[in-house]
């Protein structure tokens, strides 16, 4: 019996559950694979005693509709920096990936399936090039993994987000206000300006295009006549002004190396409050609810081939790639094509033109 590990890496995300019922159907036609997951991303092998679970037809019957993922995820630690406590109570991180490498050996494991976004995709390549049968699976809500049309995730959180302005334009609506909606995305703004054409909002601020809190003034204040009226704005949680920066914080949770962004929606009304705005604002920040629950249709039927493919990569060895979407079909591209550089939202793309075109402010 041959056996392909699944881990599930980073954030979560709506349609993690689909790949993993696609790799275990495609998986089971093949009789001689065996599918195990690994619980925690990497963590479950790198623990003691090592926790995997065996994953088979019966055990994802169903999942395709079940938000988050039945094995687990995390954006901490890891092969190359797991965590270790220090006698005087700070932490140090070590490298076990070639202990993580003998160990799947061990424990018979003929290829390996990483689920990820950006930084599980960089583990990928870095235990690729150490000699690891591995295969990279697209993933995260930001869609911002080079080399794929789309991850997964990125529609249903796109809904979620613009079921939000909707509902934020009838209560912007009854009370005069300007409502500003705070979507995640990190340092690309895919999600708000999708979010943004989408509810029709006024304003859209995303990283890629910093803005001058002047023009976005001028563009409420137009909105408003004789004290009537109201405004939908979308920010990105990695927004920022001309003169600014994005609004911050680094964890101290161990092991997280990421910074959490977070509060832009609040310095926006803070500011313009300040630079002299009368209208009376309110901010929502949408937060992990664009990570959880039901996967939309689009993103069970993108993870549902994303799955497929990969098990058959496994099949083909080809190893040290990731499955991409390249419209209309689902290919397979170097790992190192994926990580090289992040799919930020190109000022002069068409998106943005179609925004410009419906009147939606970017602030510049
Ligand atoms: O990358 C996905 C994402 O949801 C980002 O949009 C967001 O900034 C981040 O993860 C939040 O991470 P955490 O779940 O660690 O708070």
């Amino acid at each position: 019996m041959k056996r392909v590990l699944v881990a599930t890496g980073g954030g979560d995300c709506p349609g993690l559950n689909a790949v993993i019922r696609a790799i275990v159907k495609r998986a089971e036609q093949e009789r001689d694979w065996e599918v195990i997951g690994s619980i925690e991303s990497f963590n479950g092998i790198l623990r003691e005693p090592t926790e995997i679970r065996v994953l088979d037809e019966r055990s994802v019957a169903g999942i395709h509709v079940q938000g988050g993922t039945i094995i687990g995820s995390t954006n901490k630690g890891g092969p190359f920096a797991w965590p270790i406590k220090k006698t005087d109570g700070t932490w140090d991180y070590v490298d076990r990936s070639d202990e993580m490498i003998r160990k799947l050996q061990y424990l018979g494991v003929d290829a390996v399936i990483s689920i990820g976004g950006d930084g599980s995709q960089k583990i990928s390549q870095a235990l690729y090039e150490k000699g690891l049968n591995i295969i990279g699976v697209p993933k995260t809500i930001d869609n911002d993994l080079s080399a794929t049309d789309f991850t997964f995730g990125f529609q249903t959180a796109v809904q979620i987000a613009t079921d939000a302005v909707d509902k934020l334009v009838t209560t912007a609506a009854s009370h005069n206000r300007v409502l500003v909606l705070e979507v995640m995305g990190r340092f690309a703004g895919w999600i708000a300006l999708h979010a943004a054409i989408g509810g029709g909002a006024e304003v859209c601020l995303i990283p890629e295009i910093p803005y001058d809190l002047n023009v976005v003034l001028e563009r409420l204040k137009s909105r408003y006549s004789r004290g009537k009226g109201n405004a939908i704005v979308v920010v990105a949680e990695g927004a920022k002004s001309k003169d600014g920066d994005v609004v911050a914080e680094e964890s101290s949770e161990v092991g997280y190396k990421n910074v959490r962004l977070g509060g832009i929606a609040h310095k926006i009304s803070y500011d313009l409050k300040k630079a002299g705005f009368e209208a009376d604002m309110r901010e929502t920040v949408l937060g992990h609810l664009q990570r959880g629950g039901i996967p939309s249709a689009y993103d069970r039927i993108l993870a549902a081939q994303f799955g497929v493919k990969a098990f058959e990569m496994v099949l083909e060895g080809r190893f040290g790639e990731m499955v991409a979407y390249r419209h209309p079909d689902i290919i397979s591209v170097p790992l190192t094509d994926a990580i090289g550089k992040p799919n930020f939202v190109d000022p002069s793309c068409d998106l943005v033109r179609t925004a410009r075109g419906l009147g939606i402010s970017f602030g510049d």
